[in-house]
């Protein structure tokens, strides 16, 4: 999206993407202490329903408490270490019973049985609850932080990082979206090329002439211009009403969507692994799992309004092949960036006033990294 650059502004250096010792230093200063978007609400609907993440190397148990809460927990019996989880999805009755010798955890995390453990001298279930992360709910999405829960390193509350886009997330009803369809990719990059990637259209017509067809590439501009979340919005040429195969529509506004929001599409990059476009019609998220410091897993969420999944029809696979084409057409880029970059032969680069956002983003990524 175009904007001047304040000052001619360069790549990054090459071990932000090929240095284990950058990927563990951004592990530290970066995934340690940043709320990290892991799932949709609907994902753990009702007490007891869980997901299993694995993140950084960790398994999380992300689950549903008595209490209505969403909650997370290391997945480490706290008796002999055993994993005490094994399914990717389901729904624990009541309690969480490891699989190795029956500790019994409550959907709290507080150990609520431990057999033939009362005779040991000084034994008390208070001291063994499971291991927590702070976890918070905001529009529909669950954020984790590695952060230990309450711990003064986390500063903000998630509602103090998303506050920018918050307005955003009420008008299209974040928290009252459903998802319609999902894509998992995997792809040979550093997460941050997948986002720098993703917050500029200056390789649009390039790489992506269908996209292009719907939505010029240089209608873009920026809302959001420092900080953690950066983007704004890019605007649907006359003749097409949302992004798809047809760039036709034919579904409601979500939530408040009118006037000139039904003529854009709103592009946000939340660092570090988030990225949020809002369409009028219906939401899409790619979360961004480093798997290391040269590879990632990309997962893409369709979300849309319960009453359009629900009526007669319903039929996504417009959006979803149009986005599908989209996304690979962006991951092998990202990946000729990754492959590039490894050579000896890489310099940083300058940006045009077509990526400003990168500049941006990489102003953002070395003050949390001082680098
Ligand atoms: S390791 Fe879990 S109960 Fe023994
Ligand atoms: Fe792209």
């Amino acid at each position: 999206m175009n904007r001047a650059l304040a000052a001619a502004a360069s790549t990054l250096p090459g071990h932000c993407y090929t240095s284990e010792a950058t990927y563990a230093r951004e592990r530290e200063r970066i995934f340690d202490r940043s709320w990290l978007y892991v799932a949709r609400s609907e994902d753990i609907a009702d007490a007891g329903a869980f997901v299993l993440l694995d993140s950084f190397g960790e398994s999380i148990i992300v689950l549903r408490g008595d209490d209505g809460a969403a909650r997370a927990f290391y997945n480490v019996c706290r008796h002999r270490g055993a994993r005490l989880c094994e399914r990717e999805t389901g729904h624990f009755a009541g309690a969480i019973v490891c699989p190795y010798h029956a500790w019994t955890f409550a959907l709290d995390g507080s150990l609520a049985a431990a057999r033939n453990m009362a005779g040991v001298p000084g034994f008390s279930k208070d001291d063994y609850p499971l291991e927590a992360l702070a976890v918070e709910e905001y529009g529909g999405c669950i954020f984790l932080n590695f952060a230990a829960e309450a711990s003064a390193r986390v500063a903000p509350r998630v509602t103090d990082y998303l506050a920018p886009l918050a307005r955003k997330f009420e008008r299209w009803n974040l928290a009252g979206l459903r998802r319609a369809r999902r894509a998992s990719y995997a792809v040979a990059a550093n997460w941050k090329l997948i986002a720098q990637n993703y917050s500029e259209c200056y390789h649009c017509p390039v790489v992506h002439p269908q996209l292009d067809e719907l939505s010029a590439w240089d209608s873009g501009s920026n809302d959001l211009e420092h900080g953690a979340i950066l983007g704004g919005p890019m605007r649907l040429r006359d003749a097409h009403e949302t992004m798809s195969t047809s760039g036709a529509g034919g579904r409601a506004p979500l939530g408040t969507v009118d006037a000139d929001d039904l003529r854009r599409v709103y592009y946000y990059s939340l660092f570090p692994t988030l990225l949020l476009s809002l369409h009028p019609d219906y939401v899409m998220l790619h979360r961004i799992v480093p798997l290391g410091v040269a590879n990632s897993i990309v997962h893409c969420e369709w979300l849309f309004a319960p009453e359009a999944i629900a009526a007669p029809g319903f039929d996504p696979s417009d959006v979803v092949a149009f986005w599908e084409l989209t996304n690979r057409q962006d991951w092998h880029v990202c990946e000729l960036s990754q492959s590039g970059i490894a050579s000896r032969a890489y310099k940083p680069g300058p940006y045009s006033g077509y990526e400003s956002m990168l500049a941006a983003y990489d102003d953002h990524y070395r003050a949390v990294m001082e680098l």
